[in-house]
């Protein structure tokens, strides 16, 4: 059945690698009062990406602090079935790996859904969006990288509202309820072609933490229609 309409409002996700993390608690709350949905928490290993970032006991934290927050692990991580059930024993609600990561695609997703998460599976600009289609109906969302992982403030690539347009009708043309987030260089110029090619959740990291008024550009963002 098409989805003639799509009915899901545009959903903001505040990538805080780009917050002063010095500040970490005070930052997330800063985005929240702003008005962002999600906080994204990407978690770099410096193997699967040349970057290390946080581990489990920093979400633990920061979900201590914030309890109420909806947090959108993103797992930039060799190995990704061994350390998910920590961030979701930390507070994770959504724990995104990635497909490159893996070679059992499939039991990384029974194990975060086994630790009481929801399912994000990730692809990174070199892996056509073909791979990710035989688990659409097995994750709750899909993460496309609009930036090679690892860094944030990177420019956004300009094939990927293209990549989002053939992911979007893949998953109309199957009827599924399967969310697609973007990832990377989204900001008030390269959000409108997301959100035009039917993505539901954007992440912002240094567009949002640079924003000389986060909460007007978020209002803006929100007005996007799908
Ligand atoms: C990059 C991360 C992104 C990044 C987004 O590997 O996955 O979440 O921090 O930051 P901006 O929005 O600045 O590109
Ligand atoms: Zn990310």
């Amino acid at each position: 059945m098409q989805t003639q309409f799509k009915t899901r409002p545009l959903k903001i996700s505040a990538s805080v690698l780009s917050a002063d993390l010095a500040h970490l608690a005070d930052q997330c709350r800063l985005v929240l009062d702003a008005g962002v949905d999600m906080l994204h928490i990407d978690v770099m290993d410096g193997h699967f990406v040349p970057n290390l970032t946080y581990g489990a006991p920093v979400l633990g934290c920061l979900h201590r602090a914030l309890p109420d927050a909806f947090y959108d692990v993103h797992l930039m991580i060799e190995e990704p079935d061994r350390y998910a059930p920590d961030y979701a024993a930390a507070g994770a609600d959504l724990i995104t790996f990635h497909l490159e990561a893996t070679r059992e695609p499939g039991a990384t997703i029974a194990a975060i859904r086994k630790a009481g998460c929801r399912v994000g599976v990730s692809i990174r600009p070199a892996t056509p969006v073909k791979r990710v289609f035989k688990y659409l109906g097995e994750v709750d969302l899909v993460l496309v990288m609009s930036v090679e992982p690892g860094f944030g403030g990177q420019p956004f690539l300009p094939e990927t509202p293209a990549r989002l347009a053939a992911l979007r009708a893949e998953i109309d043309r199957r009827g599924l309820p399967t969310m697609l987030e973007v990832d990377g260089g989204v900001n008030a110029r390269t959000a409108p072609l997301c959100a035009q090619a039917g993505a539901d959740v954007l992440v912002l990291g240094s567009a949002l933490y640079g924003a000389p008024d986060p909460a007007a550009l978020l209002a803006d963002l929100h007005a996007l229609q799908p």
